[in-house]
């Protein structure tokens, strides 16, 4: 059984050049690209995609960071998609939760710039494929 998830390269991840780092993980998995664009994020976007984080202390900076330059936005594809990508990024403070050899491992240090957002459930990765990527198909 196949699923997809959302993966954005975050502009600290772009800025520093880490997209074909990102994107090499992702195959060398045996995960799949169906789609890839770079992209600037309007507030409208940023907003819609961090919705259910409304309310939390740090929620503006998040809108912020997001739009501060350009992201990477992938559909990833294969068995266990949307697990599969959190284990290659790790968890979501770089230095206490991701271990070494992930992505926030190996090139992060701080929970606001950690390189890499994925879908943290088949019901998030339905709801962020549609805002998106609305043209493509299931
Ligand atoms: S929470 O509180 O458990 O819902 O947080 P989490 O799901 O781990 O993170 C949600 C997104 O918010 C980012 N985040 C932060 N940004 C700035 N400052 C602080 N303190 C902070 N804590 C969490 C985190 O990177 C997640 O972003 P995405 O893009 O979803 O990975």
């Amino acid at each position: 059984m196949s699923e997809r998830t959302l993966v954005l390269v975050k502009p600290d991840g772009v800025e520093r050049g880490l997209v074909g780092e990102v994107i090499s993980r992702i195959e060398r998995k045996g995960l799949k690209l169906v789609a890839l664009e770079m992209r600037q994020v309007d507030r409208q976007l940023a907003e819609q995609h961090y919705a259910e984080h409304d309310g939390k202390p740090f929620f503006g900076s998040l809108l912020e960071f997001i739009m501060s330059g350009p992201v990477v936005a992938a559909v990833v594809e294969g068995p266990k998609a949307v697990a599969a990508f959190r284990q290659l990024a790790g968890g979501t403070d770089p230095v206490e939760k991701a271990e070494a050899g992930s992505l926030r491992g190996d090139y992060g240090l701080e929970v606001q710039y950690n390189l890499v957002h994925g879908s943290d459930s088949a019901e998030s990765a339905e709801r962020e494929l549609k805002l998106w990527f609305p043209d493509l198909a299931a």
